[in-house]
C-alpha cells in the first residue's frame, strides 16, 4: 500500500493528530487537503504538548514531507507563526513543506464575515472557530477567491484585493448591518511582508503528489474535522464548509479517487461535539459532565467547552458507509475507565419507528431518538495496557462490539496522549 487515508467519523476532535502522528512513522509525505486553521491537532511528544493547526502532525518527524494541498484555506500569518514554532522547537520545515498554489488565502475580511453571519443567526448560528473558513470557500466557490499563485502577479493581486475589499464592505454594512472598513494599503503590504517568508515553501503540489504517488512513494492523507461536518454528508448546515470526509482527498489533493488506496476512521470511545447542530447522544447531565472532565474536552482552537454523549455507532456506520472504511482506529478508551455502565448508540427511531438511514437534515437528526445497547463497564485504567490481551475482558467486549456492529476491524486502540499509550493489534501500515 502506498496510500492512505485518516478520516474522523464524528464530529471532529477524535484524536487524528496523535494517530497521524504515529502513522507519519511509515510515510513519506503527509498531506492535509481541506479545512485551515479552524482544525487543532494535539499531539504529545515527549511529554511535551504541541497544537497545530495548520501544518500536519507530520512536521514533527524529521525528513517528513508534508503538504497543504490545493482544497485549503490558508491564513498566511497563521501558517508563519506555525513556521516559527516548529523552528523553536528545534523542526526545520525547509526542503519538506509544500504549500499549495492553488489554495486560497484567508483574509481579514473573511473572518468579520464570519462574525457579522454567525451574529445575524442568532440562536441558530453554526458556532464556527470565526478563523474566516466559510468566507473564504464561499469566494472560491463564488469565483471571487484569491489564490496564492495570485500573489506572484502584483497588479492582477491588486486589483483582485480592491474589487473583494469594496465587496465585502458592501456586504457588511448594507447585509449584516456590521459595517467594517479595511485599509488596502495595509492589508496589501501585511499579505506581500508574510507572503515574501513563506514564499520558498510555496508551489505546484498537485504534480508534486502525483509524481510522488506514481513513484510509490507512501503518500498519509489527514483529514482535519470529520465526516459528520462534511459539507456534502454532514449534518447540513452545521457543518464546516469543506469534503472534510475522505470525499474531498482528490479534489482537495488533486490526485484521483483511484489513487487512494485505504481509508481509516478515527472514533473516540464516545461522541463530542463543538458548536451548533444536533447530537442525538448529547447528555447534559453529570455523565456528560464527567465525560468532559475526564476526556478534558475543551476545544484546542478555540477553548470552547465540547458537548459530550455516548457513543453513536449508528452515526459511525454511516461514516463508514461513505468513506468506504476499512478499519476504525478507537481513540480515548481510557476516558471510560470510570464508568460501571457503557452506553451505545446502535439505531434511531424517528416518529416511533425503527430508522435504516442516516438523516440528511438537521431537523429530522433533532428529532431522533437514539437506541442504546448497555455495555457492561471495566472500572479500571487503561492506560498503561500495551496489548489488547492485557485490556480488562469488558474493555475486549466493548471493542469486539464496535467491530461486530461496524463489520470492520479495529487495529488501533489509543489510551492516552502520548504516543506509547496506545495498543497496536495490526499495523495499518
Ligand atoms: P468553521 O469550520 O469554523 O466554519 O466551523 C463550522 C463548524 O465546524 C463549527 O461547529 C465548528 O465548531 C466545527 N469545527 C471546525 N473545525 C473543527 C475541529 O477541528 N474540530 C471540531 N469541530 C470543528
Amino acid at each position: 500500500m502506498s496510500t492512505l487515508a485518516i478520516v474522523g467519523t464524528q464530529w471532529g476532535d477524535e484524536g487524528k493528530g496523535k494517530i497521524v502522528d504515529i502513522l507519519s512513522e511509515g510515510a513519506d509525505y503527509i498531506v492535509r487537503y481541506q479545512g485551515g486553521n479552524n482544525a487543532g491537532h494535539t499531539v504529545v511528544v515527549n511529554g511535551v504538548k504541541y497544537v497545530l493547526h495548520l501544518l500536519p502532525s507530520g512536521i514533527l518527524h524529521d525528513g517528513k514531507k508534508c503538504v497543504l494541498g490545493n482544497g485549503m484555506v490558508i491564513d498566511l500569518e497563521g501558517l508563519w507563526n506555525e513556521v516559527e514554532f516548529i523552528k523553536r522547537v528545534g523542526k526545520s520545515p525547509e526542503g519538506r513543506l509544500f504549500v499549495s498554489e492553488r489554495a486560497h488565502v484567508i483574509f481579514p475580511y473573511h473572518k468579520a464575515l464570519d462574525a457579522a453571519s454567525e451574529k445575524l443567526k442568532g440562536d441558530g448560528s453554526i458556532g464556527t472557530t470565526l478563523k474566516g473558513i466559510g468566507p473564504a470557500y464561499r469566494d472560491k466557490a463564488g469565483r471571487v477567491g484569491i489564490r496564492i499563485a495570485d500573489l506572484k502577479d502584483e497588479e492582477s493581486f491588486k486589483e483582485k484585493l480592491r474589487w473583494n475589499i469594496r465587496e465585502k464592505e458592501l456586504t457588511l454594512k448594507h447585509v449584516y448591518n456590521y459595517p467594517v472598513s479595511f485599509n488596502f494599503d495595509e492589508i496589501y503590504s501585511h499579505t506581500m511582508r508574510i507572503y515574501e517568508k513563506v514564499a520558498d515553501f510555496v508551489c505546484d503540489t498537485v504534480s508534486l503528489l502525483n509524481r510522488a504517488i506514481d513513484a510509490q512513494e507512501r503518500v498519509l492523507f489527514e483529514g482535519a474535522q470529520a465526516t459528520l461536518l462534511d459539507i456534502d454528508v454532514g449534518t447540513y448546515p452545521f457543518v464546516t464548509s469543506s469534503n472534510s470526509s475522505a470525499l474531498g482527498i482528490p479534489a482537495g489533493a488533486g490526485v484521483s479517487p483511484k489513487k487512494v488506496e485505504k481509508v481509516y476512521g478515527i472514533a473516540k470511545a464516545y461522541t463530542t461535539r463543538v458548536g451548533g447542530g444536533p447530537f442525538p447522544t448529547e447528555l447534559k447531565d453529570n455523565t456528560g459532565e464527567l465525560l468532559r472532565a475526564r476526556g478534558h474536552e475543551y476545544g484546542s482552537t478555540t477553548g470552547r467547552p465540547r458537548r459530550c454523549g455516548w457513543l453513536d455507532l449508528f452515526a459511525v456506520k454511516f461514516s463508514a458507509q461513505v468513506n468506504q472504511l476499512d478499519g476504525l482506529v478507537i481513540t480515548k478508551l481510557d476516558v471510560l475507565d470510570a464508568f460501571d455502565q457503557i452506553k451505545v448508540c446502535v439505531g434511531y427511531e424517528l416518529n416511533g419507528q425503527l430508522i435504516d438511514r442516516f438523516p440528511s437534515t438537521a431537523r429530522e437528526l433533532e428529532q431522533v431518538k437514539p437506541v442504546y445497547e448497555t455495555l457492561p463497564g471495566w472500572k479500571q485504567k487503561t492506560t498503561n495496557v500495551k496489548s489488547f490481551n492485557e485490556l480488562p475482558e469488558e474493555a475486549k467486549n466493548f471493542i469486539k462490539f464496535v467491530e461486530d456492529y461496524l463489520g470492520i476491524p479495529v487495529p488501533i486502540i489509543s489510551t492516552g496522549p502520548q504516543r506509547d499509550e496506545t495498543v497496536i493489534r495490526e499495523r495499518i501500515w
